[in-house]
């Protein structure tokens, strides 16, 4: 199927690596001219090069100067306005996720609304406008699984997650008619490079299967298997994404789409 992609201009933000970096290279491997962004020059060159992107866009995007230079930076290499804009960096941005509610300080929910809310939010107020004076455009939010099902660990970041969701909702309603859309994509546990690593580092062998760190994890309890039998791949995420993205896909907005294998047990 032709997604109509070709020529499309797009920013897919933390695309130097994970679920950003099959994003940027299926909307690649679509014709769209694609910036990869991330906080490392190094690392984002090595993936635009690979992927022939039209360049890079570097910059923290937990602060307003870091995104309008992300911003300024991917509309020179994309000679034009973002018309396909991929909000997916974040994580946690304490990068301790196992501590309950109370031990959370105020500090650390703030790091992470800036990583996970205000990112996406920066972006938008930035490069909507254009969207909606060219009549064309599509925000994708990339969320997660916690934020409509969390655990009772890591709340500062699941709740970071839950405000984009909302955040996701107000801005497709408020689009109404101009050929903006607006969704979310909500994935579960994903076998990023560095979850890979995280586990064959808990394991203790470097060469052990994404199958076999799976195994272990879900015979540790460390998440339950989701009804699919496997844990999901960055290109999961891509598949959707790039459906999202599509100017076939104008029917589609304010919706959040769960690519978790199946884990959140919910009728949406
Ligand atoms: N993997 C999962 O199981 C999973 C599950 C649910 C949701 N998610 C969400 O999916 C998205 C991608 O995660 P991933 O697993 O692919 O992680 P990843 O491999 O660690 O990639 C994260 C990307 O985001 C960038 N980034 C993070 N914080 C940033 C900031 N403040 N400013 C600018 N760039 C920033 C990183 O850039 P640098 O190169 O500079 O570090 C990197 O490119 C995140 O929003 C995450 O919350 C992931």
């Amino acid at each position: 199927m032709d997604l109509k992609l070709k020529g499309r201009r797009a920013l897919v933000t933390g695309s130097s690596s994970g679920i950003g970096e099959a994003i940027a290279r299926m909307l690649a491997q679509e014709g769209c001219a694609v910036v990869v962004h991330g906080r490392n020059r190094e690392r984002a060159g090595k993936i635009a090069a690979e992927i022939k992107a039209a360049g890079v866009a570097i910059g923290d995007l937990s602060t307003d100067d870091g995104a309008a230079s992300v911003h300024a930076e991917a509309r020179a290499a994309l000679g034009g306005n973002i018309e396909i804009l991929i909000n997916n960096a974040g994580g946690s941005a304490t990068g301790n996720s196992s501590r309950a509610p109370v031990e959370i300080s105020a500090d650390d929910w703030i790091k992470n609304y800036h990583a996970n809310a205000l990112a996406a939010v920066r972006l938008c107020r930035l490069a909507v406008p254009d969207m909606v004076a060219a009549k064309f455009g599509r925000v994708i939010q990339v969320s997660s699984a916690v934020a409509v099902q969390p655990n009772n660990m890591g709340a500062d970041y699941s709740g970071a997650k839950a405000a984009l969701n909302n955040f996701t909702v107000s801005l497709a309603g408020s689009l109404k008619g101009v050929g903006v859309t607006v969704n979310t994509l909500s994935p579960g546990v994903i076998m990023v490079d560095g979850m890979i690593r995280w586990g064959r580092h808990r394991y203790g062998d470097d060469q052990l299967s994404i199958e076999e760190i799976t195994r272990r994890m879900a015979a540790d309890k460390i998440f339950d298997l989701p009804p699919a039998g496997r844990l999901g791949t960055p290109e999961d995420l891509a598949l959707v994404a790039c459906m999202l993205a599509s100017p076939l896909s104008g029917f589609i907005t304010g919706a959040n789409y769960r690519v978790d294998g199946g884990q959140i047990r919910s009728l949406n």
